[in-house]
């Protein structure tokens, strides 16, 4: 497929997603130099099906909150401005998560596992690569709703001859999912430190900028795949990148507190199905 016609699809896509009338006031207000987080739950909440959106991907299990989060006000001041932000920004795109079998637990247990890494390693925006985690496969879901015909072109090449799927995609696409989640994000403005960890998390030697976030995501995408928790689109387990032990400083201590975070997410699904983030009517 033209890479160029499908980036004009998903660009198209992004579009009829979004909400640009609360997006940008919630970014006018965000942007002012000085602004309470009242005023922006009040730009938030002036659009009540966002606000609901919004609060249910906080309460997912994406951030590992004890309690549930119940008010916009309460999600600033627990997860912080910029991360409320952002999902205002994709909370559409969660819709689109339904429509790839395994593709939502995969992001939960990648969101866990980048959440206790960044926590592990002395971050002091921990939910911030939570989010990251939780966005770096969204490209996939958005190949599925667009390029149907090619994804099962690339499953079956993922099946037949064990590739790992961000290698089929090139094959079959030229561009892999990890490219088509930075078109989106891109278009709906997400902030760099978060579309660098979506683009890069299979190559982080395409990364330029916060490289170090990539190497959390990347980290956690293949502990996450080591648990066998959702279905990371392939049945392989790549090694850690030397690139991502050396930029993190990565120890088996680090790993230790990701392996532990996924543990605890086994025994809360044992216990029963999380609800999913996504809402059953169709958007598009
Ligand atoms: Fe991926
Ligand atoms: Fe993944």
């Amino acid at each position: 497929m033209d890479s160029r016609k499908l980036r004009a699809r998903v660009e198209r896509l992004t579009d009829l997603l979004a909400a640009p009338d609360v997006v940008a006031q919630v970014r006018e207000v965000a942007n002012r130099e000085q602004h309470s987080a009242e005023q922006l739950a009040d730009a938030i909440m002036a659009d009540p099906a966002l606000a609901v959106r919004v609060l249910r991907v906080v309460n997912s299990g994406f951030f590992n909150f004890p309690q549930p989060i119940t008010t916009i006000s309460h999600a600033l001041v627990m997860l912080g401005t910029d991360v409320v932000k952002a999902l205002v920004l994709t909370a559409p795109v969660f819709d689109l998560f339904s429509r790839v079998k395994g593709l939502w637990l995969h992001s939960l247990a990648v969101a866990r596992a980048s959440g206790a890494l960044a926590e592990a390693l002395g971050y002091r925006d921990p939910e911030e690569l939570s989010l990251a985690g939780l966005l770096h496969d969204v490209g996939k879901a958005v190949l599925a709703d667009e390029a149907p015909l090619a994804v099962r072109q690339v499953q079956s090449l993922v099946q037949q001859q064990k590739m790992p799927i961000s290698a089929a995609e090139q094959q079959v696409l030229g561009f892999t999912h990890a490219d088509v989640g930075v078109w989106l994000l891109q278009r709906w403005n997400v902030p760099v430190k978060l579309t660098a960890p979506v683009g890069g998390h299979h190559q982080l030697s395409t990364v330029r900028e916060y490289a170090d976030r990539a190497a959390i995501v990347h980290v956690a995408d293949v502990l996450a795949r080591a648990k066998a928790i959702g279905d990371p689109g392939d049945q392989l387990l790549p090694a850690i990148e030397a690139e991502a032990w050396e930029a993190l400083r990565l120890t088996m201590d680090h790993a230790a507190t990701a392996f532990d975070a996924l543990d605890a997410l086994i025994d809360e699904l044992a216990q029963g199905p999380k609800e999913p983030v996504w809402t059953e009517r169709r958007v598009s």
